[in-house]
This record gives structure tokens, sequence and C-alpha cells, in this order.
């Protein structure tokens, strides 16, 4: 599924996407040192909880990590795995990316299995 053209993704920053039309954000990506990483936006500690308190928030201050806003819960960006908060050692579920030869981005939104990494 298509989210966006690859330089519509700044660098050390994150962006929310509702690619099947639900009305709110329900997959985010981040660009990071060249790579991207996507995961579900949902939180593990209820689980069902978007995790910016305002479109695309997903990062610090410091874009160091993701967070969520509710709980103050800090993931890896790499991993997705909760390094600080009330879910620690739970990760966040990955998105596979696939980066199509015209620069589109495209999730797989049918597969968890792997993490969501395009170099
Ligand atoms: S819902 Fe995310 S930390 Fe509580």
């Amino acid at each position: 599924m298509r989210l966006c053209q690859v330089e519509e993704l700044a660098e050390g920053e994150a962006r929310g996407f509702d690619p099947l039309d639900e009305g709110q954000d329900s997959v985010f990506v981040v660009r990071r040192g060249g790579d991207l990483v996507a995961y579900r936006d949902i939180c593990p500690h209820y689980g069902s909880t978007a995790l910016p308190w305002r479109k695309d928030a997903y990062l610090d201050a410091g874009g160091k990590d993701i967070i969520c806003s509710a709980h103050g819960a800090r993931f890896a960006i790499d991993t997705g795995l909760c390094t600080a908060g009330p879910c620690l050692g739970e990760s966040l579920i990955p998105v596979p990316l696939q980066l199509s030869d015209e620069g589109e981005v495209l999730a797989d939104l049918n597969s968890n299995n792997s993490v969501g990494v395009v170099k």
C-alpha cells in the first residue's frame, strides 16, 4: 500500500498515515540516518491507544526516541522496543516497507513479522 514519496519524509522526523481511510493515522514512518522504519500507531501499554498527542508528534524533542504521549513510554526507533515506561520490554508492531523504483514508500499492512526498515 502506497504511503508517500520518499522525498516527502524529512530526515530525523516522523509522519503518520491513514492508508485504510479510517479517519485517523494507523501507521507511522520515521526517517533517520537515511533509513526508514515503520510501525503501527498503537501503544502496547493499552493495546489500542495511538501514540502522538498531535499529528506526527511521534518523537521526543531531541528526535532520539519514539514516545507515547499517554503515559510517557519510550521506544527505540530502530527496533520499536520499549526502553522506559509502563510497557518496558514490550514492542511496537513493525510494518514492513519497500521502496519502489519510482521512490514510492510502500507498506505491507498484512504482515507484522519483520522489522519495517528500508535502507
Ligand atoms: S498508552 Fe502508551 S504509555 Fe500508556
